[in-house]
């Protein structure tokens, strides 16, 4: 069953709560953190995930685009995050760090960016729940999907099929009514998707249309 994940990043900053309790009914919520180091830009912390873990229901799917995800993402894990996605080209330790996610209670997910290949990680697919195809470079939202990223995403499904993991496959950036259904035919099953959501009259039904559209 595909999951949608509303990304908060293109939601009012200001009416938080408000935005999350739109998207209620929708597998996981999508909070980008960015430190202005990792990527060019910022946006919330863990106080913001403290406080959002009370706002709403939906379990939260936290991914750091953030330096030094190694001491930060254990952090996030205690703040209520369900999820917590590292990006492998900015961890030290990432098997030490994906086991200690899971110690903690969350489910482990890593990061690739759209240069960064999936091949020299196959090894590390056992320590993981799910890993994160980026389909635009990492930062902002609105971007238009990178196709170039759909041959990564089917290797991807690959390499979990070929070592019999429930890995979930998770695609980030330019998901939309429009490429949603080139990505779940690559093999995703998780998308994010943060202005085809936010963006739209009605967010509620964005997540349900998307969802029609992924399992099409
Ligand atoms: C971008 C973020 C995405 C972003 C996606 O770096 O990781 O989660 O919110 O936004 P859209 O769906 O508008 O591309
Ligand atoms: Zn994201």
């Amino acid at each position: 069953m595909a999951q949608i994940n509303p990304s908060i990043l293109s939601a009012d900053f200001a009416r938080l709560a408000d935005e999350a309790r739109a998207v209620e009914g929708s597998d996981w919520l999508h909070v980008d953190v960015m430190d202005n180091h990792f990527v060019p830009n910022l946006t919330l912390g863990v106080p913001v995930v403290e406080s959002l873990r009370k706002a709403t229901d939906t379990p939260l799917d936290c991914h750091l685009m953030i330096e030094d995800p190694d001491r930060w993402a254990p952090q996030y894990v205690e703040a209520g995050a369900g999820s917590v996605t590292f990006h492998v080209e900015a961890a030290a330790a990432p098997v030490r760090l994906a086991r200690e996610i899971r110690a903690k209670g969350a489910r482990a997910s890593m990061a690739l960016k759209p240069a960064t290949p999936i091949e020299p990680y196959e090894d590390l697919l056992g320590e993981l729940d799910m890993v994160l195809i980026m389909t635009v470079e990492p930062g902002f939202g609105g971007q238009a999907f990178l196709d170039i990223m759909l041959p990564k995403i089917r290797r991807t499904r690959d390499l979990v099929a070929r070592h019999g993991l429930d890995v979930w496959v998770q695609v980030d950036g330019g998901v939309s009514a429009s490429t949603i259904e080139r990505c779940a035919e690559a093999g995703a099953d998780v998308f994010v998707a943060g202005s085809a959501v936010y963006g739209a009259e009605d967010p509620a039904a964005a997540v349900r249309g998307l969802r029609e559209q992924a399992v099409a």
